[in-house]
């Protein structure tokens, strides 16, 4: 692949904790505008891997190359900048806050400190406040979540308060959509919803998108490429098809029941 059908390189990536290596000499490339599904057992180091990504955990070697930009050291906020955007594996919203108030905090901290000075008042600044009220009102749209627009966060069902916290990482408009297990505790009709949220996401958006997920059926009806982690190393890497009948794989992870 040439390097700008690729977004994001991840080459010989380690991390460990206290002696344990959550992430061993990881290296894999997602292309440009494909949805790329992680799997791997439980500790297999996913989430370690997408803190590393947007720069809440910093790696002890290796490098990252995001838009042909390579990093040794990358921190949340600058991750953000570039346009690496993520929802977490444990939701980490706002349950006493309204649903678009809680999409407005997913602008980055730079754009949420003019917005709050906005909102105190300047014409001009009460403009661009207003700005970005209609990029959170086009992201209910786009979510439909509309009817939720007022609703306290903490009265929603569980399905939808996962789709205002993928709302929350959309505002920002990432480039790289990190999700870390967004149908996680979902019952099937709103596992169903979500993956037709992604894959409008990656289709209408343009986003390139990496998801942690453990329900093969949608990895596989979902994803473009699939990246298979086992005790921190890939163990498998190519489409869904050739991961699914790599017997490697099948070993370390398909075989198994989670
Ligand atoms: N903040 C942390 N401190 C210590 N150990 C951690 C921390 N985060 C993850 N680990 C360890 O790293 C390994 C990988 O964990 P994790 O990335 O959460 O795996 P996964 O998301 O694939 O289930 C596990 O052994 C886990 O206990
Ligand atoms: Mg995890």
């Amino acid at each position: 692949m040439s390097s700008t059908d690729c977004i994001l390189q991840v080459s010989a990536i380690s991390l460990s904790f206290k002696g344990v290596k959550a992430i061993n000499e990881l290296s894999f490339d997602v292309r440009r505008g494909e949805i790329c599904a992680l799997i791997g057992p439980n500790g297999a180091g996913k989430s370690s891997l997408l803190n590393v990504l947007n720069g809440v955990y910093r790696f002890d070697a290796g490098a990252i190359v995001f838009n042909q930009q390579a990093f040794k050291r990358i921190d949340p906020l600058s991750a953000a900048r570039r346009g690496i955007g993520r929802t977490f594996q444990n939701n980490a919203l706002f349950k006493k806050m309204s649903v678009i108030d809680n999409i407005l905090t997913g602008l980055s901290r730079h754009m949420r400190v003019s917005f709050i000075e906005q909102a105190l008042g300047l014409p001009r600044g009460r403009r661009e406040a207003e700005a970005f009220r209609q990029r959170a009102q086009g992201i209910l749209e786009f979510l439909e979540l509309q009817a939720q627009r007022d609703v306290l966060v903490g009265n929603l069902s569980y399905g939808l308060q996962k789709r205002v916290e993928l709302g929350r990482a959309l505002i920002a408009e990432p480039s790289l959509l990190l999700l870390d297990e967004p149908m996680a505790g979902m019952n099937a009709e709103e596992k169903q919803e979500m993956a037709r949220f992604i894959a409008d996401i990656n289709r209408d958006l343009g986003t390139t998108v990496v998801l942690i997920e453990h329900d093969m059926s949608v990895v596989m009806g979902l994803s473009d490429h699939v990246v298979v982690l086992d005790y921190g190393r890939k163990v498998g890497d190519g489409t869904p098809a050739q991961v699914q009948a790599n017997p490697e794989v099948i070993a370390a992870y398909l075989g198994v029941v989670h």
